[in-house]
């Protein structure tokens, strides 16, 4: 059965490096149906360009943020739009199989897709790197979920991170009305709850009973690139040009 890997992404000069490092470790991985899913208007050439090169079973599609939360003022809700887009091919393509929220700037084991594989309604694992923590998890005490391991509670029912759970698409069918909010900081929690009935001690725990780490919350580091703009280059002091 496939694992469907829902993937927001959005343009910006890591947006290929990003794709590129994601793409080299879902090619080890067998029966991997991935939905990259664009923050834009039309898709990236780019992005398809190396989708097509990868091999990989896949979807290209666009899902723009609305422009009321994009032209909002502070916390964004990132990858709303596409991850909803996601669901809703889903809904209308597949019938089995396990899907999983993956971001694009992540890092991940390839041990994870054969974990999440074996999901039959909802697992939740550890992710590394979350927040000042460094870590955000279920918490399981002598084989029992006895609650969660977060650096930002905030009054959630699920404090999970994004690459914190999986869920099968079963049982996304069975809950008709699940969708991810505009809401920023709440997405996981927001999406989680609208698949009521649903309980955190309902869950499949995996990661070793939530003992392995097997994705972080990597984040790339910006290093505002000016110099492409290539009106720039000519008078570069950075430039050494070679004498014929
Ligand atoms: C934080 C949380 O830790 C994630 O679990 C959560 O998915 C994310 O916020 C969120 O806001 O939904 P963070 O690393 O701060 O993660 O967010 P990004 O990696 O910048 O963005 C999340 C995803 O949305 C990425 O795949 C990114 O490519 C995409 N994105 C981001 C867009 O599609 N559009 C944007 O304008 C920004
Ligand atoms: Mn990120």
């Amino acid at each position: 059965e496939p694992l469907y890997i829902i993937t927001p992404t959005y343009r910006r000069s890591e947006q290929i490096p990003e794709l590129t490092r994601m793409s080299h470790t879902l090619m080890l991985v067998d029966n991997i149906h991935w939905l990259v899913i664009e923050d834009s208007k039309i898709p990236t050439k780019q992005v398809t360009q190396l989708l097509e090169r990868t091999g990989l079973k896949f979807e290209h599609l666009i899902a723009p943020m609305p422009d009321k939360y994009k032209l909002k003022k502070g916390a964004k809700p990132r990858g709303v739009s596409n991850r909803n887009r996601g669901l809703s091919w889903i809904r209308a393509n597949a019938t089995d199989g396990v899907f999983y929220f993956a971001d694009d700037d992540n890092t991940y084991d390839i041990d994870l897709f054969k974990e999440i594989r074996r999901t039959k309604k909802v697992s939740l694992f550890p992710v590394g790197l979350c927040t000042s923590y460094g870590l955000s998890s279920p918490i399981i005490k002598n084989g029992k979920f006895i609650g969660f391991y977060d650096g930002w509670i905030a009054g959630r029912k699920f404090p999970v991170d994004m690459a914190g759970f999986a869920v099968s698409v079963k049982f996304l069918h069975q809950r008709p009305n699940a969708i991810m909010p505009y809401r920023a900081g709440f997405e996981e929690d927001g999406f989680l709850r609208s698949l009521t009935p649903f309980e955190p001690t309902e869950a499949e725990f995996f990661g070793d009973n939530c003992t392995r780490v097997l994705a972080w919350h990597t984040q790339t580091k910006k290093n505002n690139p000016s110099l492409p703009l290539n009106m720039k280059i000519h008078n570069n002091t950075n430039l050494v040009q070679l004498k014929q």
